[in-house]
C-alpha cells in the first residue's frame, strides 16, 4: 500500500508479535474506531493505517501503559506525519484534503511547471547591505528618484498601498490622473521596487477593487509584477466589514439591467523575487504558532483605520494589518521599504517589530506626521 495522504499506512515490521505489540493492538482496538485506526498482520510485517486520531487520548493511552514500547513508537510516527487536517479534536490524516486528491500531484506539478511565468527571470542571487544613511529613515521626495539611489538587492520587504487614483484629497500628490499616466508613474515605482529588493525578498502590495471607473487595478498590478518575472505567492483578502458603503446605484435596485456591487474588502497581493523561500535567522522569527496558524489563512477580518482624520491623511492603512504582514513575511532586523508611506504605518509598526525600516512620500505634511508617529513610539 502507497503511504499517500489518502492512503497513510505505518509500517512496523517484526519476526512474530510480542506480547508487548499484542497488549498495544489490545489496547488500540477497545480505544479506537476501526475507521479511525485500522491494524493489518501480513507476513511478517505489521501494518497500521491511520485515517483519523484523537491524539491527546492517543498520548494519555501511551501514559498508562508507559511499558508498552509498541504503543510509544506509534505514537511518534503519527506525530512525524507533518501533513493532516483538524476536526472534531482529530488530526485527520487522510480525506482532508481536496487538492491532495490529485494522483501523481509532483509529478504533474514538474511537468507542467510551477510558475513557469517567472522561470527565465535574469534577478541576479547576490544581495547587498541596504545603505546605512537611509536606514530608520522617513524621505520626502518622489520614490521614483529616491529609490535610484539604492543599490539592487538591499531590501527584504516592500509593503505598501499605493496611491489608487480614485480622486482622493491628497496633500500635494494629484489623485485623478488619466488612467495611462497613472499606471505608467506607478510601474516605474514599482521597477524600481523590484530592482531593489533582495533575491528571496518580497513585495505586498495593499490595493482596493475600484468601484467607478471599471478599472480592476488589482488585476493590473498583478499582471505587471508577473510580467516583471515575480513569482505570485497570494492574494490575501482583507474584510473591513464595513457595511455602510451604500446599496445601489440608481436605477438598478432589483434588476438585473446594471446592478451595482459594493466591496467590503481590499487585496493584498503577494510577490516574491526568484524564491518563494527566504533565508534567515531562525532566531529572528517572531510569529506565534497561533498567529501562524490564524493567519497564512488567506481572509483576515479586521477593522478599517479610525484614526484617519486625526492623522489627517485620507487613506490610512491599519496597525494590524502591517503587523501581520511583516511578521508573516519577514524577520526581526529585515529592512522594510514602503515607498508610499503616507502617515508612516509600516515604519511604525516596523519599529515595534523590530524592523529596520525606511518609508518615502511626496508630501511633507506626511513625512511630518510620520516622523510624528514614530517620535511617540519612544516616549
Ligand atoms: C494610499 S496612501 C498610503 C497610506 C499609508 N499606507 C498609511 O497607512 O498612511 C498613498 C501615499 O502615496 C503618496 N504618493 C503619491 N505619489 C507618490 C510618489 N510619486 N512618491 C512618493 N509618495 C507618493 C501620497 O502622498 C500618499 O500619502
Amino acid at each position: 500500500m502507497a503511504n499517500t495522504s489518502e492512503n497513510r499506512v505505518l509500517e512496523l515490521s517484526f519476526d512474530k508479535l510480542t506480547e508487548n505489540e499484542m497488549i498495544g493492538i489490545q489496547v488500540l482496538s477497545e480505544n479506537f474506531s476501526n475507521n479511525d485506526i485500522t491494524i493489518i498482520e501480513e507476513k511478517n510485517r505489521l501494518l497500521v493505517q491511520v485515517n483519523k486520531v484523537d491524539i491527546d487520548k492517543l498520548r494519555k493511552l501511551v501514559l498508562d501503559y508507559n511499558k508498552n514500547s509498541f504503543l510509544k513508537t506509534l505514537l511518534k510516527k503519527i506525530l512525524d506525519i507533518k501533513s493532516y487536517g483538524i476536526k472534531e479534536n482529530k488530526r485527520w490524516f487522510t480525506g482532508y484534503s481536496g487538492e491532495r486528491k490529485v494522483k501523481d500531484r509532483k509529478d504533474k506539478e514538474k511537468s507542467r511547471g510551477k510558475f513557469y511565468y517567472a522561470k527565465d527571470n535574469q534577478f541576479s542571487k547576490t544581495n547587498n547591505h541596504f545603505p546605512s544613511e537611509f536606514e530608520n529613515q522617513i524621505i520626502c521626495d518622489d520614490s521614483e528618484k529616491v529609490l535610484k539611489q539604492l543599490p539592487d538587492n538591499c531590501i527584504d520587504l516592500v509593503f505598501t498601498s499605493p496611491p489608487y487614483n480614485f480622486g482622493l484629497e491628497y496633500d500635494n500628490h494629484k489623485d485623478y490622473l488619466n488612467w495611462t499616466e497613472y499606471f505608467d508613474k506607478l510601474f516605474r515605482i514599482f521597477k524600481e521596487c523590484i530592482r531593489v529588493v533582495k533575491y528571496g525578498g518580497r513585495i505586498v502590495v495593499n490595493v482596493q477593487p475600484l468601484f467607478s471607473d471599471y478599472i480592476p487595478i488589482h488585476h493590473f498590478i498583478s499582471n505587471f509584477f508577473i510580467e516583471n518575472k515575480l513569482i505570485w505567492k497570494a492574494e490575501i483578502l482583507w474584510e473591513k466589514n464595513n457595511y455602510n458603503c451604500k446599496y445601489t446605484a440608481w436605477g438598478s435596485w432589483k434588476s438585473p439591467s446594471n446592478p451595482y456591487f459594493k466591496y467590503s474588502w481590499e487585496f493584498l497581493e503577494v510577490f516574491c523575487k526568484g524564491s518563494m523561500k527566504k533565508n534567515g535567522d531562525k532566531e529572528k522569527i517572531d510569529i506565534t504558532a497561533d498567529e501562524f496558524k490564524e493567519w497564512v489563512y488567506g481572509k483576515w477580518s479586521i477593522a478599517p483605520e479610525r484614526n484617519m482624520q486625526y492623522f489627517n491623511h485620507p487613506s490610512i492603512f491599519p496597525e494590524e494589518l502591517a503587523r501581520r504582514v511583516l511578521k508573516l513575511f519577514s524577520y526581526q532586523e529585515d529592512v522594510i521599504l514602503d515607498p508610499f508611506i503616507g502617515s508612516g504605518t509600516t515604519a511604525v509598526v516596523a519599529k515595534s517589530c523590530n524592523r529596520r525600516y525606511f518609508g518615502i512620500d511626496l508630501s511633507n505634511d506626511y513625512c511630518k506626521i510620520a516622523n510624528e508617529r514614530l517620535n511617540l513610539q519612544n516616549s
